[in-house]
Parts: structure tokens; C-alpha cells; sequence
């Protein structure tokens, strides 16, 4: 057919070399899939079921993701959403409904206790809380109508490591699915499905993901009914992930193994010099014994990773904390983790009767990829402006 150059435009008849091979996985973006004929067509979201037909359902490089972080996590099938968080609302919305009950650790991720709270109770899920390190006893709190128990281990910033095998072992006597958000251990130092987890999850905007540049997430299930209900529920919600964002956390996952070990050594020299530092009370990093639960991560986990939190002694006040944070150079004030930068944040737990009673005396670290003595010397740095701010006072 004779083409207008314009035509051309979108028809072209150019042509370049095939047998191209990289090492890298080329970035596939789309929103329309071209079927071959009429017969083809069909909007069933199970690309692995019916092949390619909407973008909405990933592309080869998002399917490419989900298959490379499915075969760590030794699932049947993961899917890859545009962040850790879609990955909590979208698990909610797939596997509860009105009238089911939900039980969520005090020490879960803000924004997932926030969806519970502000989302599923308002379309009618009760939501209780449980304390992380209650084991076996979760069994108490388990009602007939209870669908789902959310894990997290260890828990957001008080860092408690839950005991995941009894928790599923109560939950699975009652029918019940345990969900983990398994982000803390890039999916690889805690075998979630192994230990009995129904569903894991991870921010890859953490560890995968790995230099503080996207935001992505994944849920691996090993059922085949729960990868039909996950779809079903993400084809209608619409949480499609970006290729481009895949395609990075797909080069983040070849250094993670370097990055996690040269992380995981270094955090834990921080973590125990600040053992011996005077100002802090307690560091709850999970390999040291000062971290509530560190038995359960000492039998189950093999290795740690770089976020770790420190309760300064009861006689810091509030702007002394602050001061130390403020006064880190090479550690900068921000959220998220599991990036190259070494990140410090400090919390204020003194309005919470549910989380332990470190009031304004807490501070997350996230320890990067920087020289430990640096470090240190930062740290060090920082405490003692810290000490001279209450002495100025
Ligand atoms: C434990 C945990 N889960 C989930 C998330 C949410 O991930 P994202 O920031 O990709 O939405 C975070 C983010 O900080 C997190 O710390």
C-alpha cells in the first residue's frame, strides 16, 4: 500500500538488524495490545491464562519483574503494583468484605493501620489490633468471622519480630489467611510462604527498587484461588505499574545481594557502637538481643537488613532528640529506606497507648551505603550536640 509520510508517521516500513542480545531487559510500554484478529479480542486480565490484552495488565517488563521476584519468594505468581502501599489496599480489597474481621499488629506500617481504619471499616470490616508478639495467643482473637491477619516482621520503627510460624499455625487451624508484609527482609532474609504465610508482600521501593528513585510493590501468593481473586480485584481497582519504574527495580534486583550484605555489616557495627553509647537506652535492631522478638529472627531469618531504630535514656527531652537528628550531616531526614543514603527520622509515640512507651525518645535509621566510621563519626557528631544542647538549656 502507498503511504502519505504522514501515515508513515505511525505505519512505517523502516526496518533495522534483528539477533540484537543485551544483557538488560528492554522496556516494554503500552497501553493497547494489538490483537491478531477479531476473535482474539477478550479483556480477561490473566495474561499467563490468555496472553496479552491490555496494558493494564502488564507488559513484558512488569511481567518479567513479577516472574524474577515470584521465583526469591518461591511463589505461584506475583503481581507488581505502582507501590508498597497500593500492594496493602489492594490485599484488603481482594480478600475482605463487609462483615469480615480483620486483625492488624499495633506495630503494622502507619498508612496500612490508616487504610484499615479509614477505608475498611468504612465499608463495613471490623478491624482489631493485636499486640506483635502475642505467638499463639493471636488464636484468642480470632472470630468466626475473621478472613485475614496481618503481619509485619519486625513492625514499623518499634522493630517487634513477630513469631509468623505460630501465628500462621493459629490462623490455618481456623481457615484464616495470613498476609505478611515482608519489605524489612527484601523478601529474601525472612521465607515468608515457607513459614506457613498465605500472602507476601513488599515495598520494591525499598530494597529492590534500592537508590530512593521509584516507587513499586509486589504480592506473591502460592495459591493458585488467591492469585484469581488478586487479579480479579486489580483488573477492576486499576493499579498498574510503570514499566520504566520495573525496568530499574529490575537492574536494582542484580546489585541487591551485594548491596544488602555490605548494608546489613555495617548497620549492625552502628548498631552495636551505639550499644555502648551512653544517651541510648535500648537499640532495636533485630540481631541484637535488645530487640523485642530477636529469638523469633534468630531462628527464622537468615541475615538483616539496614533499618534499625534507638531510644535515647528518659532524660532527653524532646528538642534534645531532635537536635541530635538535626545536627546529621551525612544522615538525611527523610521517609522511606533501603536506599544507598543513610536516612534518620525521629517519632513521637507519646500519645500511643498501643505501641511501647518510648514517647519522643525513638529515632529510625536507615543505614545506607556510605563508610561506617563516617558514620559513626556523624552519630558521634550528633549525640554530642545533642548532650550540650540539654546542658545549654
Ligand atoms: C514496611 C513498609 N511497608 C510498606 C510501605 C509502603 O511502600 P511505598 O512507599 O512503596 O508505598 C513502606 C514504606 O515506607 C514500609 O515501610
Amino acid at each position: 500500500m502507498q503511504k502519505h509520510w504522514k501515515t508513515r508517521l505511525i505505519h512505517s516500513d523502516a526496518r533495522i538488524p534483528e539477533g540484537f542480545r543485551s544483557l538488560n531487559s528492554p522496556v516494554y510500554r503500552a497501553s493497547t495490545t494489538v490483537f491478531p484478529d477479531v476473535a482474539a479480542v477478550t479483556d480477561e486480565w490473566d495474561v499467563y491464562e490468555v496472553g496479552y490484552t491490555y496494558g493494564l495488565y502488564g507488559t513484558p517488563t512488569v511481567l518479567e519483574l513479577a516472574a524474577r521476584i515470584c521465583e526469591l519468594e518461591d511463589g505461584y505468581r506475583t503481581l507488581i503494583t505502582p507501590g508498597g502501599q497500593s500492594a496493602i489496599s489492594l490485599i484488603n480489597l481482594a480478600f475482605l468484605k463487609a462483615g469480615d474481621h480483620v486483625l492488624v499488629p499495633e506495630s503494622v506500617y502507619g498508612p496500612n493501620r490508616s487504610f484499615a481504619n479509614r477505608v475498611l471499616r468504612k465499608f463495613g470490616v471490623e478491624v482489631a489490633y493485636y499486640k506483635p508478639l502475642i505467638g499463639l495467643d493471636v488464636e484468642a482473637h480470632i472470630r468466626p468471622n475473621t478472613k485475614l491477619i496481618w503481619c509485619e516482621s519486625p513492625g514499623s520503627i518499634t522493630m517487634e519480630v513477630q513469631e509468623v510460624p505460630a501465628i500462621t499455625a493459629a490462623a490455618h487451624a481456623h481457615n484464616v489467611l495470613v498476609v505478611l508484609d515482608n519489605t524489612w527482609s527484601a523478601g529474601v532474609l525472612f521465607d515468608a510462604l515457607a513459614h506457613g504465610v498465605n500472602i507476601t508482600m513488599q515495598a520494591l521501593t525499598k530494597y529492590v527498587g534500592g537508590h530512593s528513585d521509584l516507587l513499586l510493590g509486589s504480592v506473591t501468593v502460592k495459591d493458585p484461588k488467591l492469585w484469581e481473586q488478586l487479579g480479579a480485584t486489580q483488573q477492576v481497582v486499576g493499579t498498574a505499574a510503570s514499566p520504566d519504574d520495573c525496568s530499574l527495580a529490575l537492574r536494582g534486583l542484580k546489585t541487591m545481594a551485594v548491596r544488602l550484605r555490605a548494608i546489613e555489616e555495617s548497620a549492625k557495627k552502628i548498631a552495636l557502637w551505639l550499644c555502648e553509647r551512653p544517651e541510648i537506652e535500648r537499640v532495636l535492631h533485630p540481631a541484637l538481643e535488645s530487640c523485642p522478638g530477636h529469638q523469633f529472627w534468630a531462628r527464622d531469618f537468615s541475615g538483616s537488613s539496614g533499618v534499625f531504630s534507638i531510644v535515647f535514656r528518659p532524660e532527653f527531652s524532646k528538642p534534645q532528640v531532635q537536635a541530635f537528628v538535626n545536627t546529621l550531616e551525612l544522615f538525611k531526614i527523610g521517609y522511606s529506606w533501603g536506599g544507598v543514603t543513610s536516612l534518620a527520622v525521629a517519632y513521637d509515640f507519646a500519645d500511643w497507648t498501643s505501641r511501647p512507651a518510648y514517647g519522643h525518645r525513638i529515632v529510625r535509621l536507615n543505614i545506607g551505603l556510605e563508610e561506617t566510621s563516617d558514620l559513626v563519626a556523624d552519630l558521634e557528631n550528633a549525640l554530642s550536640t545533642m548532650v550540650q544542647a540539654g546542658r545549654a538549656r
